[in-house]
């Protein structure tokens, strides 16, 4: 019944809504969201809304060119104020009895306001949530957490990042959100699974040749870092050729990043995917327990050269082939975790992301450590008492439970 080490979290874990709700406390509402790009909103009265679970985050840039981040609620009786995104010009108008906030969230005007009995426009103004920008993007954490700050946990690769000018990007398209059948887990396994690159992919593992690459960062292994090399390319395949042919030098790149790839994950469910011709974001939004959006938005440095346009359009055929077999897989994936047949599996040592993804839920969330599902109206009860016992061992304590 207890985890070895070295070993999948159990497939109930992949299935469970009830697991899934400890997953939004434990892990996603103490964690950093990412909402966008400030280039997404560059001008005062732009918005961008992230609905995540149950929560409405709107960011939203002001007069004095800043940017914050609210809930996404009236606070008069709990309305979405603003919806996808856009500008609202001065005021952000509530559409339903027209309160009104400007753009530093401060209830403005309230009609029929003499109605209000002992009212003080002051104590209605809209919730802030906690907000760092980090090279530009946005990111909000809904609870009060000790999970360091963005910029640390990306502390490692401050410096290869740097290199991208990240702050300068432009968005390249709106944003996506493509649906999944699968647990969040799934995509993010995936994500980090490096075993079944040369298995499964055929067109990236001939671009990249045998120079895929993975590791967790150092500084407290807050990131997962994939990359691979376009100058390896060992087969034959007509997007990967005219992409590598296409590709025009990137003058802010230095030699060994104009042919990079690079993968980053940030937990526990940001991707951001980084090539010397654009970059995107892929982040995987739990709807219930088998079902995942995964949103993205690409971006760019400002480029009009033609082979630009070209290789960006390559960059997007071979990763599309790259997503659809991994939508396969992952499918595959979560009908086997929902047969009798499987309870969990190994992990080879060289799959650190994958053993530290496992390791970082056991932590936060330990009843995961249990092989057998736990009744649904058992589990937050069980998982209480495991954190409060974190020092003793989970084998005894459920040992006790047990007799
Ligand atoms: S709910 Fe917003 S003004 Fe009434
Ligand atoms: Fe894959």
């Amino acid at each position: 019944m207890i985890y070895k080490s070295h070993q999948t979290l159990p497939a109930w874990t992949y299935t469970s809504d009830a697991f899934l709700e400890l997953e939004k406390r434990h892990l996603f509402l103490n964690n950093w969201q990412l909402i966008c790009h400030s280039s997404n909103i560059p001008n005062a009265g732009d918005y961008f809304t992230f609905n995540f679970f149950n929560e409405r985050l709107v960011a939203i840039r002001n007069e004095n060119d800043e940017i914050n981040v609210f809930h996404n609620v009236c606070s008069h009786r709990a309305t979405k104020l603003l919806e996808d995104d856009g500008n609202c010009g001065k005021r952000i108008r509530c559409p339903y009895h027209a309160w009104s906030y400007d753009l530093f969230g401060n209830l403005k005007s309230v009609p029929y306001e003499e109605q209000f009995k002992n009212f003080d426009k002051e104590d209605h103004n809209l919730k802030p949530v906690q907000m760092e920008i980090f090279l530009g993007f946005i990111f909000a954490k809904i609870n009060p957490s000790s999970a360091p700050s963005v910029a640390d946990q990306f502390n490692p690769y401050l410096e290869e990042l740097s290199l991208y000018k990240l702050e300068d990007i432009k968005p390249l398209g709106r944003v996506t959100m493509r649906p999944r059948d699968v647990n969040w887990k799934q995509v993010a396994d995936n994500y980090v699974d490096a075993l079944h690159i040369p298995v499964a992919h055929p067109g990236l593992s001939g671009l990249v040749g045998n120079s895929y690459g993975i590791e967790l960062s150092e500084d407290g292994g807050f990131i997962h870092k994939m990359w691979g090399d376009l100058n390896k390319t060992r087969k034959k395949n007509l997007s990967n050729d005219l992409y590598k042919k296409l590709l025009p030098e990137s003058k802010h790149l230095p030699k060994n990043k104009q042919m990079h790839w690079s993968y980053y994950r940030l937990w526990p469910n940001l991707a951001f995917d980084i090539y010397p011709d654009q970059m995107d974001f892929m982040q995987f939004i739990p709807i219930n327990s088998r079902k995942t959006l995964i949103r993205e938005i690409p971006y760019a440095l400002p480029d009009e050269r033609r082979e630009m346009k070209a290789a960006r359009y390559l960059n997007w055929r071979i990763n599309r082939e790259v997503n659809a077999e991994d939508t396969e897989l992952i499918n595959f994936v979560q009908e086997g975790m929902e047969t009798s047949a499987y309870s969990s599996g190994p992990l080879a040592e060289s799959e650190i992301c994958l053993i530290d993804s496992a390791e970082k839920i056991r932590n936060s969330i330990p009843v995961s450590c249990l092989e057998v599902e736990p009744d649904a109206d058992e589990i937050v009860k069980i998982n209480e008492e495991l954190l409060e016992n974190k020092d003793k061992k989970v084998k005894n304590i459920f040992d006790k439970k047990k007799t």
